[in-house]
């Protein structure tokens, strides 16, 4: 589970006078604030699991081609499972002195288990360790993205099946331009995250690759059957290059895009919905359970969820500019630059979760003021191309109708009135084209419900789209 991190227990010092793992050439103890400054294992504990599932994988593999003998793999599996039960139970001393998750819970195997933990590590270094527990760690995040997104993408289907008529004020430049139906709006959503979804798919291919086996930088003279590791794993196939694999960070770079995307168009919703529940706009209410009031203004409501998951967006931006900049001046192959990796990347994962989790429930149960969404497809002449579109039905040229109709909008603008409301003679006035037809493009629902191409905004398109939609995710696996 990528959610549950160990991190608020107390960082203990290593036990006075322990050496450390790689202390052979040193003549003199780490300094006190160094180490302290190098350390990673207060955010990197998060991934134990990851870390002791890739150990187990290495420890198979080194039997299965005779490097360890059975018993001692066995040993070194038993081990770990219970050094896995002491971290999960919470009673694990995470030491600041053992620098990192890989050499705390490398450490701990040797306390517990003796001289044959010391053989863990043969054929292996750090460098394509860490690789390892962050392709592990994000192959499992991204999974459960996409589970939350697809959940997501349900109930803003149900949602615009439900809306599939309702009629709303499309706006381009944030003006009234023409009618359109809240579930084609809805749909829209659905689309981007689509988009999105696909986007983590592609990526996740290129997260599932196993870079053990590369070791510190060169690959290392034991004869390991990585294929069994990836096997084990579960990873499509092994790094082709070791200078490569212990040292790039693009597929984190590339997941941290799509998740900017992604925060992107959940920003863009967070700022549409912000509008709609505003007292001037009053399309819709969100749920009660997810607004808060003001401890001064009795009558407030307010859209909290959707203003944090805007805010929020700017963070995962920051992430993946920092991610960016960690690898731009690094040259082959792995630098400590890269632990620097894992909080930009654990964030954007925390940051996507509860974004998606919060509208994945609020969207779908947010309740449209229809009477108010029609209201406001009356004010602004929404319909004013519906009659252009009715004229050249009739005969007269677009950039023609286009002009007459302008005249309309003015003359029922002067009146403060909608097109609608003029009277037949009026219209016939400005166009002799106009018959006593002319009514029925003129409301909103006539003018909704004559888009009716794929991809358009009548009610019948969105059905149509709501089913090829459910379609779509009753083949996903999520
Ligand atoms: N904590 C390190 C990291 O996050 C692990 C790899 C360290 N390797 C090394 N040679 N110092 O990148």
């Amino acid at each position: 589970m990528t959610q549950d991190s160990a991190r608020d227990k107390p960082q203990a010092p290593a036990p006075e006078g322990e050496a450390k793992l790689w202390g052979g050439r040193f003549s003199e103890p780490t300094d006190a604030f160094v180490e302290r400054f190098t350390a990673s294992v207060e955010f990197d504990q998060r991934l134990y699991r990851e870390d002791i599932q890739g150990s187990q994988a290495h420890a198979r593999m080194l039997a299965k081609v005779g490097v360890l003998t059975d018993a001692e793999a066995e040993q070194i599996l038993q081990g770990l499972d219970a050094i896995r039960d002491e971290i999960a139970a919470g009673e694990f001393e995470w030491q600041i002195g053992r620098e990192d998750v890989h050499m705390n819970i490398e450490a701990r195997l040797i306390e517990r288990i003796g001289d044959v933990g010391k053989k863990l590590h043969t054929g292996r270094s750090r460098n394509d360790q860490v690789a390892t527990d962050i392709r592990l760690w994000l192959r499992a995040a991204i999974d459960d993205i996409l589970a939350l997104i697809r959940g997501y993408q349900r109930g803003l289907v149900d949602l615009a099946e439900r809306e599939a008529a309702t009629v709303m004020p499309g706006f381009t430049h944030l003006q009234t331009a023409q009618p359109v139906t809240f579930g084609h709006h809805m749909l829209a959503w659905y689309e981007m995250l689509e988009r999105d979804a696909r986007r983590l798919v592609d990526c996740r291919a290129r997260v599932n690759v196993l870079p053990l086996g590369a070791a510190a930088l060169a690959g290392t003279p034991y004869p390991l059957d990585r294929e069994y590791t990836a096997e084990l794993l579960g990873f499509d196939g092994v790094t082709r290059n070791s200078l490569d694999a212990v040292s790039d960070r693009d597929f984190a770079i590339e997941f941290t895009a799509a998740a900017a995307t992604l925060m992107m168009h959940l920003s863009r919703q967070a700022e549409e919905l912000i509008l709609w529940t505003s007292a001037q706009f009053a399309f819709i209410d969100l749920p009660d359970r997810y607004c808060t009031g003001s401890s001064i203004m009795p009558q407030k409501k307010n859209p909290d969820v959707p203003e944090l998951v805007r805010g929020k967006t700017g963070r995962v931006y920051g992430h993946l500019m920092s991610l960016l900049t960690l690898m731009k001046g690094q040259p082959l192959a792995y630098n400590k630059d890269n632990q620097e990796d894992k909080e930009p990347l654990f964030d954007t994962v925390d940051t996507l979760l509860g974004s998606l989790r919060a509208f994945a429930d609020m969207v779908p149960n947010l309740e449209v003021r229809a009477e108010n969404t029609l209201a406001a497809t009356t004010k602004g002449f929404a319909t004013a191309t519906d009659l252009a579109d009715y004229l050249v039905g009739r005969g007269v040229a677009f950039r023609d109708a286009h002009e007459v109709v302008g005249r309309a909008v003015r003359v029922a603008q002067e009146r403060g009135v909608d097109l609608a409301e003029l009277p037949l003679s009026d219209l016939q006035a400005i166009s002799e084209a106009v018959g006593d037809d002319v009514y029925t493009v003129l409301t909103p629902e006539g003018s909704a419900a004559a888009r009716n191409l794929t991809g358009g905004t009548a009610p019948e398109q969105v059905l149509r789209q709501v089913a090829a939609a459910r379609e779509h995710l009753a083949g996903m696996l999520d």
